[in-house]
C-alpha cells in the first residue's frame, strides 16, 4: 500500500478535464452521470478543448496564408470532423475511406491533402474526381502512376513531394517517420530529381513540398532542423525553374500523457515562422497536418472495474475496456493516466495494480503498476484518449466498439452509438 499524493500532477486535458467538487468533469458535465446514462466503455470528448488546441495553431499562424489540415486518422468520427471543418480546417487523408468520411462531414475538397505511401489507382481517381487540393507523393513510381491516372481522367493532379529530411524526431520508433530507414517520403538526395521528373509528366502540376518527421514530438529542435533541410530543397528546386507555392510541414506535435512538456503550438510556430522569414520564404503558403495535438487531450475513455484480482506477484484491476478499445499501450507500450471519477483523498491507502482488459492476451493492458484506491463497480477514466484510440479500435474478441459522446459546456450528445453485436457480422455468411 502507498499513498496517492504522488498522483497530484495536473491532469492532461485540464482545464477542460478536471475535478470539480470532487467529481471528474469534462467541461460542465460529470463523467459519472455519462457513464450511468450510456454505459461503459465510453469515449467522451470536450468541444472546447478541441477548439482551444486549434486556436493555439491559429494564433501561431495568424497573419499568414495558412491552412490547417487536420490529420483525421487521429480521430475520424464525423462529429469531430464537422466541428473542425466548421472551424475552417481542411483535412489530411490517407485513404479513399477517409476521403468519403471527410466529405460526409462537410469538408471542402480543395482543402484536402491526400498523403500515404500506397494509394491505389482507384483511390487516385476518386480523389481527382472529388477535387482534392493536393496529392502528397511518396515515391518515384507513384508520380508515374498518378500522372497516368490523371491523363486518363482528362485532369492534371496537383502534387507535393513528401521529402524525408533524415531528421531524428526522438520519438517511439513505430511513429518516427523522417529517418532514412523509414518507408516514408523521397530522400533528401533524390528530391530534386523527383521534382524534375514530376514537372516533366503530363498529368501532374507541382504545387508544393511536404514533410512529416514523426508523431508525439516533444521538442522544437527536430522541427527546426527539418525546416532548414526543407528550405534548402526549396531553394534548389526553384533554381531548377520549378516554383513551390506551398510548404506543408506535416503534423507530429506531441501532447502531455505523463508530464511530457511539448512546446505550445503557437510558440513552436512563432519559432518556425521566424526561420522562414529569416530565410526569405515568409510569403509562402503554409500548410500543416496536426492530428494528436488537436484531439488527444480532449478525450477520455470511461471504463468500469469488473473485478479486483490480487496475485502473488501482481494485483490486477480488470476493467471493461481493452486493447481493442485502447490499443496504444499494447502497440507502443504507451502511457495513459488512469484516474477515478470521484477524486481520491490524498491520504487514502492505495494498492498497486496492473489495469487490464478482458481480451485473451497478456498484451491486453491499459496501465501498469498504478496506485489506485478502487473497488469493484467503480468507473475509471483513461485520459489522453482523444487521439489514436477510437480511430484504431477493432472488434477483436467480437467486442462491439464503444459509444462516443461530445460535451459542449453543460450539454452532452451521443455522436456514435455503441456498436450492436449484430453489426459485427454484417456481410458474413455461414
Ligand atoms: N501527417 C502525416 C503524413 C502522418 O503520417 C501523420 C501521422 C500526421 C500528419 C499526424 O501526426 P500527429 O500530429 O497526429 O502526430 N498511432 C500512433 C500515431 C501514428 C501517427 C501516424 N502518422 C500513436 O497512437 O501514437
Amino acid at each position: 500500500m502507498t499513498s496517492l499524493s504522488a498522483n497530484a500532477a495536473p491532469l492532461p486535458g485540464a482545464p477542460f478535464v478536471c475535478y470539480q467538487n470532487g467529481q471528474l468533469m469534462v467541461e460542465g458535465v460529470a463523467l459519472s452521470e455519462l457513464a450511468r446514462q450510456h454505459g461503459t466503455p465510453l469515449f467522451v470528448y470536450s468541444k472546447a478543448a478541441i477548439l482551444a488546441a486549434l486556436a493555439a495553431y491559429q494564433r501561431g499562424l495568424a497573419g499568414r496564408e495558412a491552412l490547417i489540415c487536420y490529420a483525421m486518422k487521429a480521430n475520424s468520427s464525423l462529429a469531430i470532423l464537422k466541428l473542425l471543418a466548421d472551424a475552417g480546417c481542411g483535412f489530411d487523408i490517407v485513404s479513399a475511406g477517409e476521403l468519403e468520411r471527410a466529405l460526409a462531414a462537410g469538408a471542402t475538397p480543395s482543402k484536402i491533402v491526400f498523403s500515404g505511401v500506397g494509394k491505389t489507382r482507384a483511390e487516385m481517381r476518386r480523389a481527382l474526381e472529388a477535387g482534392v487540393g493536393c496529392f502528397n507523393i511518396e515515391s518515384m513510381a507513384e508520380l508515374d502512376v498518378l500522372s497516368g491516372v490523371a491523363v486518363a481522367c482528362g485532369q492534371t493532379a496537383p502534387v507535393s513531394i513528401r521529402v524525408n529530411p533524415n531528421v531524428d524526431a526522438k520519438t517511439h520508433p513505430y511513429i518516427s517517420t523522417g529517418l532514412k530507414g523509414n518507408k516514408f517520403g523521397i530522400s533528401h538526395d533524390e528530391a530534386l530529381a523527383a521534382y524534375r521528373h514530376a514537372a516533366s509528366l503530363p498529368g501532374l502540376r507541382v504545387v508544393g513540398i511536404d514533410c512529416h518527421i514523426g508523431s508525439q514530438i516533444t521538442e522544437s529542435a527536430p522541427y527546426l532542423e527539418a525546416m532548414d533541410r526543407v528550405l534548402d530543397l526549396v531553394t534548389q528546386i526553384e533554381a531548377a525553374g520549378i516554383p513551390i507555392h506551398h510548404i506543408d510541414f506535416g503534423g507530429g506535435l506531441g501532447i502531455d500523457y505523463n508530464g511530457d512538456t511539448p512546446p505550445a503550438a503557437d510558440v513552436l510556430w512563432q519559432q518556425l515562422l521566424g526561420k522562414l522569414d529569416a530565410r526569405g520564404f515568409g510569403n509562402r503558403k503554409i500548410m500543416i497536418e496536426p492530428g494528436r495535438s488537436l484531439v488527444g487531450n480532449a478525450g477520455v475513455c470511461l471504463t468500469e472495474v469488473l473485478f479486483l484480482k490480487p496475485g502473488e506477484q501482481k494485483n490486477f484491476c480488470i476493467v471493461d475496456a481493452a486493447m481493442n478499445d485502447l490499443p496504444r499501450p499494447a502497440l507502443y507500450e504507451a502511457f495513459h493516466r488512469i484516474v477515478p471519477l470521484a477524486e481520491a483523498n490524498p491520504a487514502a491507502q492505495t494498492t498497486t495494480y496492473d489495469v487490464v482488459g478482458p481480451v485473451c492476451e497478456s498484451g491486453d493492458w491499459l496501465g501498469r503498476d498504478r496506485a489506485l484506491a478502487v473497488q469493484q463497480g467503480d468507473v475509471l477514466a483513461v485520459l489522453s484518449a482523444g487521439a489514436y484510440c477510437m480511430s484504431m479500435a477493432s472488434n477483436y474478441n467480437t467486442r462491439p466498439r464503444a459509444a462516443e459522446v461530445l460535451v459542449d459546456g453543460s450539454s452532452a450528445r451521443v455522436i456514435r452509438q455503441r456498436e450492436a453485436v449484430q453489426d459485427l457480422w454484417r456481410g458474413e455468411s455461414v
